[in-house]
């Protein structure tokens, strides 16, 4: 997209009104209002960047997974007025409640994804802190799966938990328990992807990925490219993986 259109969006979605209203299930405003609403803000700098690099023309598509209670997806409403917005989450009253806040449509997800109907012809797929919570197979295997419901040059961004993720889990509020960290530490070193579940009885924890790991795994999804990745790239957090629908094979 060129420069000048993400400008002019840009300038637009600032001067929008932000629908504040937060739903009293959406656990991730514990963190309180300023750091909510700044991480949510920051998706859509993000999304500015992965568009000045792709191809696309416009975005009329978008895919919000997993939305949770719409941190992000308030913020996507005000910058794409116009787009059909697919929420999909597995908590079906995040799901609802963005659906009917924000306008667009809900679908409830399932352990694994891969076996939801998401619909296709996304130009937009938004994948906030979902990676960041599973292990490496499920992590590619979905990251393969919803490259194939880009539109052609649709953008795929996935948030990912980097070399900062560390300091996160040191000093910043641990993110899970010593013994599970210990595992997910001993699994980076090993593999460049660590993972250990929270305790309980779902496959679903806490992930922690070196940059090349996720880059040669993005390298296997066929069809794509790489626009980048951007450590710290969300919210001066969480890594950003941004891949395009358009072949890296492609003839000139
Ligand atoms: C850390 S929250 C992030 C939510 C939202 N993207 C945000 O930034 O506020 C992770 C979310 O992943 C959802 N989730 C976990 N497994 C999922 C699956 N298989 N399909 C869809 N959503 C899933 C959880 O329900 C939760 O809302």
């Amino acid at each position: 997209m060129q420069f000048a259109k993400v400008a002019a969006l840009e300038e637009a979605f600032l001067k929008r009104e932000i629908d504040k209203t937060v739903s009293p299930q959406d656990h991730m405003f514990n963190t309180g209002p300023d750091w909510y609403f700044s991480v949510g803000v920051d998706a859509i700098r993000v999304i500015f960047r992965a568009l000045a690099m792709s191809s696309l023309g416009d975005v009329r598509r978008i895919l919000d997974l997993p939305c949770g209670h719409g941190r992000v997806a308030r913020h996507l409403r005000a910058a794409f007025p116009r787009a059909a917005i697919t929420f999909a989450d597995i908590e079906t009253d995040g799901v609802d409640f963005c659906t009917q806040q924000f306008g667009g449509t809900g679908i409830y997800s399932r352990p694994d994804l891969a076996t939801v109907e998401l619909g296709t012809g996304f130009d937009l797929i938004w994948i906030g802190s979902l990676f960041t919570h599973v292990d490496r197979s499920r992590a590619e295997a979905w990251l393969c799966h919803l490259s194939r419901l880009l539109s052609p040059r649709g953008i795929l961004i996935a948030t990912i938990h980097g070399n900062w993720s560390k300091e996160v889990q040191r000093s910043h509020g641990a993110m899970i328990g010593e013994v599970e960290w210990a595992e997910i530490l001993a699994g980076y070193e090993a593999t460049g992807w660590g993972y250990a579940r929270y305790p309980g009885p779902d496959d679903y924890g806490v992930s922690l990925c070196r940059a090349s790991t996720v880059i040669e795994m993005a390298s296997r999804a066929q069809a794509t490219r790489i626009l980048s990745y951007n450590e710290r790239g969300w919210a001066g957090n969480h890594d950003v993986l941004m891949i395009e629908n358009r072949d890296r094979m492609e003839k000139f």
